[in-house]
């Protein structure tokens, strides 16, 4: 016995709802198997349930008894097709919500651990105390740290829309500033935005698909790295500008040109507003006066001055920094010359970019 015979016999059973067609000319043969004298036919049905399967499945099986040699055991199986691959259904994503937002930044660093979250958070606490309307998304998806640093981890995100297809996120609003975090979003019970097909898809779900309102500034904490999260990101979200955070080191120089690149491939092409240097010193909360230039002096402003791009400010290693992140109350709110370094570096990227 030959498979071709085998659908040659199957050939011979009509659709009774399909006029002069006959199953195998229909598609819905999916295999046929020939073992020890054993014939087993697998028949696919598009739909469940199909009130014919039984009656085909059937005729199917009374053809191969009528054709085959005698004690040929027959197995006649009936499965359902998927829906096609080639048309997966999902959400597209406009830029509808972005309509009122001026300007959208990326603050981005070569590797994690820079201090880039702590930059963000803190930059735009120090835009909305400058008089700027400001939104922060926390798009890390390997470690998003703003709620922590907000203290908004118990934040219920809530959702504004008729129905769950067309619903938006509303971001948190605290000390004057919008807040949204793959972490907020990925709590709260609604994990369900992270089974697209990557997160980079989830990311633009988080970035599009909530109510921003009349913005001045929204930045992005962008993952750390430059991989194709980044790139997609990049690609999709019309971001005005980047800020790029690095500490002081030598060995950075390779990371932050990395993520200059990102934004200065020719695809993409977006102006690097400049380069932020965290933990340019460290000074002891003993000896307010002292500053000691651990990882070494002026490496911000070299690595700037060397990547032709504007250097925006130096921000030191304080205890202050950390704890403020660590309670959830970034230290751009007070009066301290901490704080006032951050609303410099706010002043100028707003002056960048207006
Ligand atoms: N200028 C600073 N002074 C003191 N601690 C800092 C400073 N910048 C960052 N940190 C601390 O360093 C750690 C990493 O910072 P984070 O902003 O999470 O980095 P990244 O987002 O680049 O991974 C955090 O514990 C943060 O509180
Ligand atoms: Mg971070």
């Amino acid at each position: 016995m030959e498979k071709s015979e085998v659908l040659g016999w199957l050939s011979q059973v009509e659709h009774p709802g399909k006029e002069d067609k006959n199953i195998v000319a229909l598609g819905l043969v999916r295999d046929v198997a020939i073992e020890d004298g054993r014939i087993t036919v697998t028949l696919a049905f598009p739909r469940q349930p199909d009130p014919l399967k039984q009656y085909i499945a059937g005729a199917a099986r009374a053809a191969i008894y009528r054709n085959a040699p005698g004690g040929t055991e027959v197995e006649v199986k009936t499965v359902v097709k998927e829906p096609s691959k080639t048309a997966p259904k999902h959400q597209e994503f406009t830029l509808e919500q972005l309509r009122e937002v001026s300007n959208i930044i990326g603050i981005a660093s070569g590797k994690g651990g820079v201090g880039k979250s702590t930059v963000a958070v803190n930059l735009a606490v120090a835009l909305a105390r400058l008089g700027y309307k400001v939104g922060l998304v926390d798009a890390d998806v390997y470690g998003p740290s703003v709620p922590t640093m907000t203290a908004t981890e118990d934040a219920v995100i809530e959702m504004e829309g008729e129905d769950e297809e067309h619903s938006l996120f509303v971001p948190i609003e605290k000390y004057g500033v919008k807040w949204l975090s793959v972490g907020h979003v990925s709590q709260a019970g609604q994990a369900l935005i992270w089974r697209g097909p990557m997160a980079s898809s989830a990311l633009k779900q988080i970035i599009l698909q909530t109510k921003w309102g009349p913005l001045d500034f929204l930045l992005i904490d962008m993952p750390p790295g430059t991989g194709d999260i980044h790139i997609s990101l990049v690609g999709d979200i019309p971001m005005t500008g980047a800020v790029i955070v690095t500490t002081p080191q030598n060995v950075a120089l390779a990371d932050v040109l990395r993520g200059v690149n990102m934004f200065r491939n020719p695809q993409v092409n977006k102006p690097i507003l400049g380069l932020v240097e965290n933990m340019a010193w460290f000074t002891p909360a003993a000896h307010p006066q002292e500053k000691y230039y651990i990882f070494g002096q002026g490496g911000g402003e070299k690595m700037a001055h060397d990547l032709d791009i504007p250097f925006l400010g130096r921000i030191p290693l304080v205890q202050d920094i950390m704890e403020g992140a660590e309670k959830g109350e970034p230290i751009a709110m007070g009066s301290r010359p901490d704080s006032l370094a951050f609303l410099q570096i706010a002043q100028e990227i707003a002056d960048k970019s207006l």
